[in-house]
């Protein structure tokens, strides 16, 4: 195969297998730059940064973490493996990663099928069946968190209920937030648009006291939306990482995507769901640790998965290739 870096083409297909990466309100906050077909630099497009939700970039950088290993597993199935130089520069505060290809042994059927899963993964906002995700899957989970340096708890019921109020408190506190109605309006759409959230995919409203997943409906309705009820213990996974700097954030992202896809690849459903994250002081993230089920757990919580099975989800839209490619 030739050089991935060396045709329109090739670089094409990274992108677009890059851009396919979830991202927070599908605000998809990257740029790619190709340096004289030896570089592929990874940007942060800071103008997609979210304000009210995410004042330090975390959910920035874990986005584009996400997009960064899509890239690497396309590099890893044209014969390459990736070279990836993190954060490389701190006079351009927008460069995430500055990513080399050289020529290796095929890729393992692993990151062949996680390469394979990468169109197929969706957020599903849905409610989950009350069949449950296998040890065998959860094993596999964790490994994926784990191959990309960051831990995944699978925490048991009783700190599933604290997590799970915590995201409740948070979601009250958010939805009595102007700014972050005001955002949310910004980044959700009835359709037509390149990027945000579409009506589509906001699943029902949730029936009684099940899961809070987040109602992107809050600041669009949308009528004759569907109610249903969400178990009310579901399979959560908790991503942590030692440190709270970019770095980490970029990592956490990484292992997101490797999760997800690894998921996706097990017939498993996924979403996100961030609410309390930067509400989270370290009092609370302490106090979550020392529950039963989380023993092993330490540092800092960069995402929340919800895990399950559930119906087939449509896709939600990318911008298109042209808009986040640069040529140097
Ligand atoms: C950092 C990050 C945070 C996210 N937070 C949430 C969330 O709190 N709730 C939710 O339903 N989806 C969340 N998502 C999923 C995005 O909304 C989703 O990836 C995006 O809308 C694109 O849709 P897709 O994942 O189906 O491609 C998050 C994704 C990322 C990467």
């Amino acid at each position: 195969m030739p050089h991935p870096f060396a045709t329109h083409v090739g670089i094409r297909r990274l992108v677009t297998a890059a851009i396919a990466a979830p991202s927070v309100h599908n605000t998809q906050p990257w740029r790619f730059r190709c340096e004289d077909k030896r570089v592929l630099e990874l940007h942060a497009d800071p103008g997609r940064r979210l304000p009210v939700l995410d004042p330090r970039g975390r959910l920035l950088h874990i986005s584009c973490g996400a997009a960064l290993l899509n890239l690497r597993l396309a590099i890893r199935v044209t014969g390459h493996r990736p070279l990836v130089q993190p954060i490389p520069d701190p006079g351009r505060p927008t460069l995430l990663a500055a990513v080399r290809a050289e020529r290796a042994p095929g890729p393992s059927l692993t990151d062949a099928e996680l390469y394979a899963a990468i169109p197929l993964r969706h957020t599903s906002r849905r409610p989950f069946s009350k069949r449950p995700v296998p040890q065998e899957v959860r094993r596999e989970l964790v490994a994926a968190a784990r191959a990309e340096g960051v831990a995944l708890s699978l925490p048991g019921p009783q700190a599933t209920a604290y997590l799970l109020s915590l995201v409740a408190a948070a979601d009250q506190e958010l939805a009595a937030d102007p700014g972050y109605l005001a955002e949310l309006a910004r980044w959700t759409c009835d359709g037509g648009r390149t990027d945000g959230v579409p009506s589509y995919t906001f699943g029902p409203r949730p029936s009684g006291r099940g899961v809070p997943v987040r109602d992107f409906g809050l600041a669009r309705p949308v009528s004759g939306r569907e109610v249903d009820h969400f178990a009310a213990r579901p399979q959560l996974g908790v991503l942590m990482t030692r440190g709270d700097e970019p770095e980490d954030w970029l990592r956490a992202g990484q292992a997101l995507q490797r999760v997800l896809l690894t998921a996706t690849r097990r017939g498993v459903s996924a979403s996100p769901m961030t609410q309390p994250l930067d509400m989270l002081d370290l009092d609370r993230e302490r106090d979550l640790q020392r529950r039963p089920g989380m023993p092993r757990a330490s540092g800092h919580i960069q995402m929340i998965i919800r895990f399950g099975y559930g119906p087939p989800v449509p896709g939600s839209p990318r911008r298109p290739f042209p808009e986040v490619l640069e040529r140097a």
